[in-house]
């Protein structure tokens, strides 16, 4: 099966993308519900977090592991690729969605210069520069920290008045820079990007991360038969959090666009 890791519900959105692009494999989703938010936590805690959630699926099955939080794959990723991983699951694999994402808007930028949002550990981890600047040093890259807009999409403000105001107050720096791509890098904003586009206007290219990220996987799966030979493909998908299953589901139905009908307990 795939594992698909998020701190919480927001990596539905991710989810959501490959079962509308790749329904045949199965999927495991857990979300650190109890310990979210992560985008405001440090390093050590961040990286701790992620690597007992990376073992949990593993212990599950998994070969395969999608970070879909950006804050995990800011932070926790290369030292769980490089450090842990080959000492403990050596034949499997754990992915971000930092690298599809500024592989996406190099490719999508006519001028070179690219905008970057998410939380504030994303921003301050720096890690879209400077993937951005190996696949081209010569862009201009511009990020905001934003960390006011995870808990107004969970609170179900979006397009409410005080949200686009503060969405305004977040973009502008970035209009003001003539940004032609912006990266949504959190999993929460693309409810958010209907506003964010509005905003930018229309020479801002704002990317459907989700969309990318499905599409990047995909990619993957094709270069990579040894791992996708090994993937489970009946169409499955078990859903776990790490705090009330309840509480995941009535905001879940929504991240995800469809009903969960089933949410198990987990406690680190
Ligand atoms: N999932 C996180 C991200 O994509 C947002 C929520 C959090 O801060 O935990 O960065």
């Amino acid at each position: 099966m795939i594992g698909v890791f998020d701190s919480g519900y927001g990596g539905l959105t991710i989810l959501r993308a490959f079962l509308d692009n790749l329904s045949e494999y199965d999927y495991f989703y857990l979300g650190d519900s109890a310990r979210t938010p992560y985008g405001n936590k440090s390093l050590n805690t961040i990286y701790e977090y992620t690597r007992q959630a990376v073992a949990f699926l593993f212990n599950q099955g998994a070969i395969l592991i999608i970070l879909a939080c950006n804050t995990a794959s800011a932070k926790a990723l290369r030292r769980i690729q490089q450090e842990w991983l080959p000492i403990h699951y050596p034949d499997r694999r754990v992915l971000g969605v930092v690298i599809p994402l500024a592989e996406a808007a190099v490719e999508a930028s006519r001028y070179g210069r690219i905008g970057v949002i998410g939380t504030r550990a994303t921003i301050e981890s720096r890690v879209y520069e400077q993937e951005l600047h190996k696949l081209d040093a010569g862009l201009k890259i511009y990020s905001q920290a934003c960390p006011l807009l995870v808990p107004l999409v969970e609170e179900d403000w979006v397009g409410k008045p005080e949200t686009n105001m503060i969405l305004k107050k977040y973009l502008h720096p970035l209009k003001s820079k003539r940004i032609d791509s912006l990266i949504l890098g959190c999993t929460h904003y693309p409810f958010l990007k209907k506003g964010i586009t509005r905003i930018m206007g229309k020479n801002c290219h704002v990317m459907d991360a989700p969309r990318i990220v499905a599409e990047k996987l995909a990619d993957y799966l094709k270069r990579h038969p040894e791992i996708e030979q090994r993937l489970e493909k009946k169409g499955r998908y078990i859903f776990v959090t790490s705090d009330d299953p309840k509480r995941f589901k009535a905001f879940g139905d929504k991240f995800l666009g469809r009903r969960i009908t089933d949410v198990q307990n987990i406690s680190f």
